[in-house]
């Protein structure tokens, strides 16, 4: 394999106590592997706000762009929560980062591990089976839409706009991937009541038709957000729009048990941009309490959709799933059942994994 460059963006919050085990992997994958991969790291949000007085400096963009694959922690900050009349926010980093890669295509996947069935609010029977992917478009919509704030400070407004050609490449995404899995995508919208959600299903209607195998269907976000809850496993791939996919996933995160299980990839035309899709949790950052999981689950797309390195990143999900096997859990995925000398904290889960992780037989 080339030599590879990899950003680590460690970001806010829980960000960085849980990228570095991402980060652990990737590099035990290298040493193990003789790959030659070289890490760099950069900062975004509030760190970088602190520290330059932006929340997307330059130079991390500059290094973001010129890396093969990136992989981040989280952004935002309890200040930042509770004020907001702020105007240079950290979130703004992460959109800008997204948009200036060009990070169109978000993609979720709800993995569901069999040893967390417990660990969900939901039934087991209603659960079992659930295997969903989402392609969350990334750089449109209510979130890119003009902003304005009234003069007088009273009224304000968010453009929710969508262009024919954003709309194509994330669907083109998501039928592409749905033929290598059971060939059903559902796509949502709310085009009963918004002009940008009947531009999207006209779009996707279209698309459709250069997919005969694939099933398509279309759902209203509504109904998608109690049919998540009521029947999961009816779901092969969802593709939706930025702001309905911002909220379904993170419904959907409770099929797998907690935020603290989920990676994503946001892909485009440049380098691959992997992220956990929980937040930056301050109320237990810098505690030793976060999940490690879903960041070492980033690292694993990183090479699967980077580096094409399937294996890797399938022995990373066996070996958490060995863990799991063997009752370790971190607090948010304990159940009053788990024992306490197996309730770990982010450091103890993420040596374990490191540790147990081998590398795949062939
Ligand atoms: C996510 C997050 C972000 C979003 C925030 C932090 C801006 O919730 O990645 O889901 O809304 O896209
Ligand atoms: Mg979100």
């Amino acid at each position: 394999m080339s030599t590879k460059h990899i950003l680590i963006i460690p970001g806010d919050g829980i960000g960085p106590e849980v990228t570095l085990w991402g980060k652990a992997i990737l590099e035990k994958i290298a040493n193990l592997n003789g790959y030659d991969w070289h890490f760099q790291e950069a900062l975004m949000g509030h760190a970088a706000i602190e520290a330059t007085g932006s929340p997307l400096p330059e130079q991390t963009l500059q290094k973001a762009k010129q890396a093969d694959a990136i992989l981040f922690g989280a952004i935002g900050h309890a200040k930042y929560d509770a004020d907001p009349n702020l105007k240079v926010r950290p979130e703004q980093g992460l959109l800008s980062i997204r948009k200036a890669l060009g990070l169109y295509a978000n993609l979720r996947p709800i993995q569901l591990f069999d040893e967390l069935l417990g660990a969900s609010s939901l039934k087991e029977e209603i659960l079992k089976g659930t295997d969903i992917l989402f392609f969350r478009e990334l750089t449109g919509d209510v979130y890119f839409g003009e902003k304005q704030l009234s003069a007088d400070g009273l009224t304000a407004s968010d453009l929710m706009i969508y262009s024919r050609y954003e709309i194509e490449r994330v669907a083109h995404k998501a039928f592409q991937a749905a033929q290598n899995r059971k060939g059903y995508v559902c796509s949502v919208d709310k085009a009963n009541v918004l002009e940008s959600s009947r531009l999207w299903r006209r779009t996707v209607q279209e698309v459709a038709k250069q997919y005969p195998n694939v099933r398509c269907e279309h759902m209203f976000v509504d109904n998608a957000a109690m049919q998540l809850i009521k029947n999961p496993t009816q779901f092969d791939v969802v593709l939706t729009a930025n702001l309905f996919g911002d909220i379904l996933t993170d419904e959907a995160s409770q099929i797998a048990g907690s935020m603290g299980m989920l990676a994503s990839a946001s892909l485009g035309d440049g380098p691959g941009f992997y992220e956990p899709i929980h937040g930056s949790a301050h109320d237990i950052a810098g505690k030793n309490k976060a999940n490690p999981l879903a960041s070492i689950l980033s690292a694993g797309l990183l090479l699967s959709h980077s580096f094409g390195l399937y294996k890797h990143a399938n022995a990373i999900t066996e070996t958490i799933k060995k863990v799991l096997k063997a009752g370790y859990r971190t607090i948010d995925i304990a159940s009053p059942k788990t024992p306490t000398s197996k309730v770990l904290g982010t450091s103890a889960m993420g040596e374990m994994i490191f540790n147990e992780f081998t590398n795949p037989k062939s």
